[in-house]
């Protein structure tokens, strides 16, 4: 049977992708279905290339862990979003602990996207170059980079990303809660349109669509907040796609997710610009939801015996009749 990468293929979208961490690759029947074209024809570092593993010391790189991860979705031929050079989470010690003035701390992050682009070079067809920088109220968080920085850390991160990547790969801002209009979305958007008019590279918003059966944004609400981007000529992309349940499941639960991812993916498919799904893992034991949210979990499309759900069954049908 046709895989989802490539009923989604089929359906016009470049790819469905998974994240996958490096925790779990020695579990071979993990690996043979992240590292299947026809299931995934996309893949997505969930740990191997952030900060705290690629810079563990200042000006020291170290690529083993998003190398794991990259290698093997190249020899598959498999598309990779590249994930990330800017977060507030995940950073080394060095960088998080130091006392920075505004040009050091610049020239750290010149520096680091410089030697990450540069060795991951033609290898991301998109990377996520800032990521989670605004609050749910619309605000900027304040972290190490705005309070060291200014709020123009943003544009300068994207412009170091320019300039270091390799031609054509797409550079987003990423982040969660933003799949319904409100303000963090509107945020975005505002920042979006600063960027067009002052010339600033960025080509992509990912929704990471970190969803919960029972409060997740419908079909309407996930196209409405795309075209807050697409509307400006940007590309979207589902980034990080799960819907997790409260424990214990039972079939009206994984019956509800079903929907729930279907319809999410539905909303990505019937958007022009939007470019593909990730799911945030596709096997519920390696999921992040049940270290986050105790006494949730079952997120993913594949059960713990790798079983496929229904929620994978409603997506391979919706792409299908798509
Ligand atoms: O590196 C250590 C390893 O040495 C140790 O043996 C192991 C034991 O538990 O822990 C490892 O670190 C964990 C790391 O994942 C790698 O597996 C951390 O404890 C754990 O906190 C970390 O969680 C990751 C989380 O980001 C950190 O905030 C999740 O796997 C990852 O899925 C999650 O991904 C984020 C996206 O990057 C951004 N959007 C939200 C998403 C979900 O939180």
């Amino acid at each position: 049977a046709p895989g989802l990468g490539d009923l989604a293929k089929k359906a016009g979208l470049k790819y469905f992708g998974t994240a996958v961490d490096n925790v779990v690759l020695d579990n071979e029947k993990y690996t043979s279905i992240a590292f299947n074209y026809s299931e995934f024809n996309q893949i997505t570092p969930a740990n191997g290339q952030k900060w705290m593993y690629i810079e563990p010391s200042r000006n020291v790189f170290n690529y083993t862990l998003g190398d794991q991860i990259v290698d093997p979705s190249k020899d598959a031929g498999q598309l990779r979003r590249c994930h990330n050079f800017l977060w507030h989470n995940q950073l080394p010690d060095w960088l998080s602990h130091g006392n920075w003035t505004k040009t050091a701390l610049l020239s750290v992050l010149e520096n680091h996207i410089k030697h990450e682009a540069d060795y991951y070079w033609g290898d991301c067809y998109a990377w996520d170059v800032v990521n989670e920088a605004f609050n749910d109220d619309g605000t900027l968080r304040q972290d190490i980079w705005l309070q060291t920085i200014g709020p123009e850390y943003i544009e300068h991160a994207f412009r170091f990303a320019r300039k270091y990547t390799s031609p054509g790969t797409k550079l987003y801002y990423n982040d969660y809660g933003i799949e319904r209009v409100n303000n963090k979305s509107v945020a975005i958007q505002q920042m979006v349109k600063d960027f067009g008019k002052r010339g600033v590279p960025i080509d992509g918003v990912g929704l990471q669509a970190h969803f919960t059966v029972g409060r997740s944004p419908s079909y309407t609400e996930i196209r409405a907040s795309q075209q807050l981007y697409t509307g400006l000529g940007l590309e979207t992309a589902l980034t990080e796609l799960d819907v997790r349940i409260e424990l214990p499941d039972n079939a009206n639960k994984t019956a509800a997710q079903a929907t729930v991812y279907a319809e999410s993916v539905r909303a990505c498919v019937d958007e022009k610009r939007c470019v593909g799904v990730t799911v945030w893992d596709f096997w519920d034991p390696v999921s992040w939801v049940p270290d986050t949210f105790p006494g949730w979990g079952d997120a993913c499309l594949w059960d713990e015996g790798f079983v496929r759900k229904p929620a994978y069954y409603a997506v391979a049908d919706m792409l299908r009749k798509a």
